[in-house]
């Protein structure tokens, strides 16, 4: 593999940055400081090192995964049937864990991956990525609550939302999309804007969707090229 796509892979930055990261002479192969950015590494047998701290080289997997309704998300639990159920035990095996939470009634796309820094990277909000979800309601949206959603819209317990998109269609049906993933974040904006959520489907995380997994309970493995639209 080459170096620059492995330290990108790793979520070291952009192609650019990580060329400047290689010309800056911070990062070494096997201890001597690699200078080509195209320089061809074996994930195998050598030791990369950035400011002096080693880059796995591990295998990594990167799953999308249509949640059904009824599983938390989680490994393990003692009580419900959690995701990880519906999956090969392979995955288990691998270190797989869900980049994220979707709730116990909540079907759609989830995300799984054994890339720890790709997945907090991902979980902690800094990358803005936007999570499109479908929902079907009860109650009334009013004009005012879709601008305040839109706006920004405060919650119950004085927690400050960030701006989102959401398109109001018939039959209390909508589609929203926000860049965050507080607790429970999409049915406590609906419900501050005096709706209930009934359903509710995410349909993408970032680039990527339910494309290739549109039944409940379907997975896939992704390759590289869906997560590399993550590091831009
Ligand atoms: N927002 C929610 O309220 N629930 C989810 O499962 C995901 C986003």
């Amino acid at each position: 593999m080459r170096l620059d796509k492995l330290l990108s892979n790793k979520a070291f930055g952009s192609r650019k940055e990580v060329h400047q990261l290689i010309k800056d002479g911070r990062v070494l192969v096997n201890g001597v400081k690699a200078t080509k950015k195209d320089y061809s590494i074996s994930l195998k047998t050598d030791i990369i090192t950035v400011d002096g701290v080693r880059v796995s080289t591990e295998q990594q997997y990167y799953i999308k995964f249509h949640k059904p309704a009824g599983y938390v998300t989680a490994v393990e639990d003692p009580v419900h049937p959690v995701v990880m159920d519906l999956l090969p035990l392979e995955f288990k095996k691998m270190g797989v864990f869900p980049v994220g939470r979707l709730d116990k009634d909540t079907e759609g796309l989830l995300l799984l991956t054994n890339d720890g820094v790709w997945g907090h990277s991902i979980i902690n909000g800094h990358k803005h990525v936007p999570k499109v979800y479908d929902l079907t309601y009860t109650g009334t949206l009013s004009d005012e609550g879709i601008q305040r959603i839109r706006e920004g819209i405060l919650l119950g317990d004085g927690t400050q939302c960030k701006p989102a998109q959401i398109e109001v269609f018939d039959s209390n049906q909508a589609r929203i999309t926000i860049q965050e993933g507080k607790y429970h974040q999409v049915k406590r904006m609906i419900g501050a804007a005096g709706g209930e959520v009934t359903y509710l489907k995410r349909l993408s995380v970032g680039p990527i969707t339910l494309d290739g997994v549109e039944k409940p309970g379907q997975f896939t493995k992704i390759d590289t090229v869906e997560i590399d639209g993550f590091r831009k």
